[in-house]
């Protein structure tokens, strides 16, 4: 298959869904904070959390069309993260996505609330009563449960602080594989168990398919580790050699390129495994684990 091709398609049909978001209260009084939310929102990116889940529902052998909607959830946590991320206290960067940062054009306090109102938006869509009647209320409750923990102190949340703590102290090799885990893996990981959530995965998908947002969720991060020194900010839309500037804690800086790369692959190679029971229709899983390591944005 082309990944690619396959991956503009799928991002093509979140972003479409995304455009409508947030589109009221624009023209509301707030307006200036709605603007700057669909500023970080719709300014492009990869989508790479929302397509999982809708691989992982297509690898399920379930149609994904009606279940776009909630999906989407993952990409407002995410683009919140980013928001926070690049605040001043925070990795204080200037240009995200192509872009100045949602501080430097909107200011530090609108940045704040455009990511608070991010994150709050994410359980107001998967909690509206218009699902209703495609979803049902416990499969809804797993789904919350599944994206709240990964966003919060025990995943995304808790990794950031991880991240930003030991700025200038060293970790041990197991001390990163924990920060990765839980700054990038657990959202990435939460994706795929969304998806298999969404569609009606059984306890032992479920596990193969927890293992494989576990290793793709890791593999996410040490590519980024390796783009913010081998990249290029003119294909990665954000600015490069900020980790060394800041002593950051990163499989490149710890172990050397070289390593780095192969426990990428080692990673891909496990998310592999982890879905080949899923046959043919796992096949877009398996070639996103291999585009992730391989990726140049
Ligand atoms: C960047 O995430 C931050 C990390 C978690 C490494 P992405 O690389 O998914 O950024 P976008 O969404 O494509 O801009
Ligand atoms: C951020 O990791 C992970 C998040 C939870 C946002 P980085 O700080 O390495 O992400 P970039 O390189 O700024 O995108
Ligand atoms: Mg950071
Ligand atoms: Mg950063
Ligand atoms: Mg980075």
């Amino acid at each position: 298959m082309e990944i690619r091709r396959y991956l503009d398609h799928q991002k093509e049909r979140v972003e479409t869904a995304m455009e409508s978001l947030f589109l009221e209260e624009s023209r509301a009084a707030y307006g200036r904070l709605a603007e700057g939310i669909r500023y970080s929102l719709l300014a492009g990116g990869k989508r790479i959390r929302p397509v999982l889940a809708l691989a992982t529902i297509e690898a399920l052998g379930v149609d994904s069309d009606p279940l776009v909607p909630l999906v989407l959830p993952l990409e407002l946590i995410h683009t919140y993260s980013l928001v926070h991320d690049d605040l001043p206290a925070m990795d204080n960067d200037d240009l995200r996505r192509g872009r100045p940062t949602n501080h430097v054009v909107y200011g530090e306090a609108a940045a704040i609330l455009a990511g608070d109102a991010l994150l709050t938006h994410a359980f107001t869509l998967l909690s509206d009563p218009v699902y209703d009647n495609i979803l049902s209320a416990s499969c809804r409750l797993s789904v919350i449960h599944e994206l709240s923990f990964s966003a919060g102190i025990a995943g995304m949340v808790g990794g950031q602080f991880l991240d930003i703590d030991s700025e200038g102290k060293s970790l041990t090799l197991p001390e990163l594989e924990n920060l990765h885990s839980h700054k990038t893996g657990a959202l990435l990981r939460a994706s795929v168990r969304i998806g298999g959530f969404l569609a009606g995965a059984g306890e032992k998908e479920m596990a193969g398919l927890s293992r494989y947002g576990e290793a793709v969720g890791i593999a996410f991060q040490i590519a980024d580790d390796l783009l913010d020194v081998e990249g290029t900010a003119a294909e990665m839309g954000k600015a490069i050699g900020k980790d060394a500037g800041k002593h950051k804690n990163t499989y490149p800086g710890l172990v050397g390129l070289e390593k780095a790369r192969a426990l990428a692959e080692e990673k891909r190679k496990e998310a592999h495994e982890a879905v080949a029971a899923l046959g043919d229709r796992g096949e877009p899983l398996r070639e996103i684990a291999s585009y992730i390591i391989e990726r140049r944005n």
